[in-house]
């Protein structure tokens, strides 16, 4: 049966390099019969920008964020995928804060009892996909860490693509190779 694979596009480019890289691992999870479906953290509403701590999803019995904006939306709809992928150019050694601002309302898709030690999420045993890309070859590590580090706290599979030396907005497409990395990932990611 074909997974559910839902990707957030983290870069305000429309036609840049993560857009490609999206549209690359897209097809790929699509040529196995499996769905992508591509939003673009800058295209969302946001009534907040990231998370603003306020804990209320922690006294709820539901994994949503109370505020009522389309990325609540968006990031309760992660529990309902097979897969997720995060997409993001490097930008100043750390993720788009388009992407940064909706990962945090994840918050919402943990439920803690400190007093127990324990914490549930729904994304336990999804995969997680970090796809990225920047103009240099310094600070690969430390973009990564993140998205790797989340995966391993919440208990999911973890695969990525990080594309150094990809040059400004468009340019991914002259580096011989990645588009087919890209592709094999998101068939095998799907698979
Ligand atoms: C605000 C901003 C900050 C950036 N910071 C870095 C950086 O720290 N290191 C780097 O290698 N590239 C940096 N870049 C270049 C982009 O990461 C790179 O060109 C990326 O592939 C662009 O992806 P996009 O076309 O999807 O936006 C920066 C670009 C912008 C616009």
């Amino acid at each position: 049966m074909g997974k559910n694979v839902l990707v957030i596009s983290g870069s305000p480019k429309k036609d840049g390099n993560t857009a490609l890289l999206v549209g690359w691992f897209a097809e790929g999870v699509r040529s196995g019969g499996s769905t992508a479906e591509i939003i673009r953290a800058a295209d969302l509403e946001h009534k907040a920008v990231g998370c603003t701590s306020c804990r209320v999803c922690q006294k709820s019995p539901v994994y949503r964020c109370v505020i009522k904006d389309e990325v609540s939306v968006c990031v309760a709809r992660f529990a309902e995928a097979d897969v997720i992928v995060m997409a993001s150019p490097l930008y100043f050694y750390g993720a788009s804060s388009q992407l940064k601002a909706m990962m945090d309302r994840m918050f919402s898709l943990y439920k803690w009892d400190n007093a127990a030690n324990t914490m549930t999420t729904p994304l336990k045993g999804k995969t997680f996909v970090f796809l990225g890309s920047g103009y240099e070859d310094a600070g690969f590590d430390i973009f990564e860490k993140p998205f790797q580090l989340t995966a391993r706290y919440t208990g999911m599979v973890y695969a990525s693509l990080v594309v150094k030396n990809a040059g400004v907005s468009g340019e991914i497409v002259k580096l011989s190779g990645v588009r087919e990395q890209a592709f094999e990932l998101g068939k095998k990611i799907a698979g």
